[in-house]
């Protein structure tokens, strides 16, 4: 199946999602959630909250309810149209759990036992390394395999997941002739990689127990200035990037380059002789302009939940028609009676 005849009118097809296991934080701003509107029009975008990935860690269920509510707020807010794109949730299509099936007798353990996240999060979660834990790429495989995607805008630790993705498209077609397309990652040059205000070496992360780590997407002001402000940097006065050794200013440089559409060379030279405090307030005050009006629009959208329903259930639809074609096609292949 070619992606011509499965994509309307022919343009490529982009797909993402987010998993609504926390608040999102400026990392997932900057390497997903940010590039998604650019690409609305160009491309026939469809994004998805990745709740059934959510399992595999444990999820208080009342919690997990809000957090979808606020998860499909954030992508409205960072305006995402829902006439424009397919905005949908993972469990309201079944054939995402299908096709993972499917997918899981073409995947080795070997693949699997290799993804650094899994060995990050076994690690992690060390009282619950469930199989939804190690099987999680493949369905994240069935995921972005279902909607015919050309190409999948990620930060940059999801690459290796995409790289399987990819190895499983090809081996299935392989085996029963062309019936995925082979998705390609879009990994912005800035922002794929926003590390962790405190521990510059690590990731910053949704799931940290250390709140001085991250800065949410809806963090009011005073409080991101505050985390800006006590950002560990290093011994020199220095504004330059060196990720191996000035890791802390090396993130700074890269979300302020990020949130102002600014390269690297250009934010070195308008903080030449700066002092670092000086640098760190400007850093807060870049990402607390970009933010106040996505946070703005989350709280006026999260007042109304009857909409969010309403967009809830025509992405339901739109997705469904999307994945339904794809599974049936899948099923002949394999050999099911449909
Ligand atoms: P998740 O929910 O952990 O993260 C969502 C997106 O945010 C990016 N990201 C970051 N980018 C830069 N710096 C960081 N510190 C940072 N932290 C997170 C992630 O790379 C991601 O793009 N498995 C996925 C969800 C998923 C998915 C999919 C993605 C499920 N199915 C299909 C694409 C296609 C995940 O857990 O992302």
């Amino acid at each position: 199946m070619s992606d011509e005849n499965t994509n309307t009118v022919n343009k490529k097809r982009i797909y993402s999602a987010i998993q609504p296991s926390g608040q999102l934080t400026l990392g997932n701003y900057l390497g997903a959630l940010r590039n998604f509107p650019k690409l609305q029009g160009d491309y026939d975008c469809v994004y998805c909250i990745a709740n059934m990935h959510s399992l595999t860690v444990r999820q208080d269920p009342e919690q997990l309810k809000e957090r979808i509510y606020s998860l499909l707020a954030l992508y409205l807010a960072c305006g995402l149209d829902p006439e424009k794109n397919v905005l949908y949730l993972q469990s309201h299509v079944h054939e995402h759990a299908e096709l993972a099936w499917i997918l899981n007798c073409y995947t080795y353990n070997g693949e699997l036992s290799r993804m650094t996240q899994f060995k990050d999060k076994s690690s992690k979660h060390a009282d619950n390394i469930n199989a939804g834990l190690f099987t999680y790429p493949v369905l994240m495989a069935a995921d972005i395999l279902l909607y015919q995607s050309d190409f999948v805008p990620i930060g940059q630790d999801q690459k290796q997941h995409l790289e399987l993705s990819r190895d499983i498209a090809d081996r299935f077609n392989k085996l029963y002739g062309q019936t995925f397309v082979v998705p390609a990652p879009l990994i912005s040059k800035q922002g794929a990689r926003i590390m962790s205000l405190q521990d510059p070496d690590k990731k910053m992360s949704k799931s940290d127990t250390n709140t001085s780590n991250f800065v949410l997407i809806v963090e009011d002001p005073a409080s991101i200035m505050k985390k800006f402000k006590k950002a560990v940097t290093d011994s020199e006065a220095e504004v330059r990037y060196d990720e191996e050794n000035k890791p802390g200013v090396s993130n700074l440089i890269n979300i302020y380059a990020s949130v102002t559409d600014k390269s690297v060379p250009d934010v070195e030279k308008e903080f030449e002789g700066a002092r670092y405090g000086e640098f760190k307030m400007a850093v807060g005050q870049a990402v607390i302009d970009a933010l106040a009006p996505v946070r703005e629009k989350y709280e006026e959208l999260m007042g109304d939940k009857g909409y969010l329903e309403k967009v809830l259930k025509e992405g339901r639809e739109k997705a469904s028609a999307i994945a339904s074609v794809t599974l049936r096609d899948v099923y002949e292949k394999v050999g099911f009676v449909v």
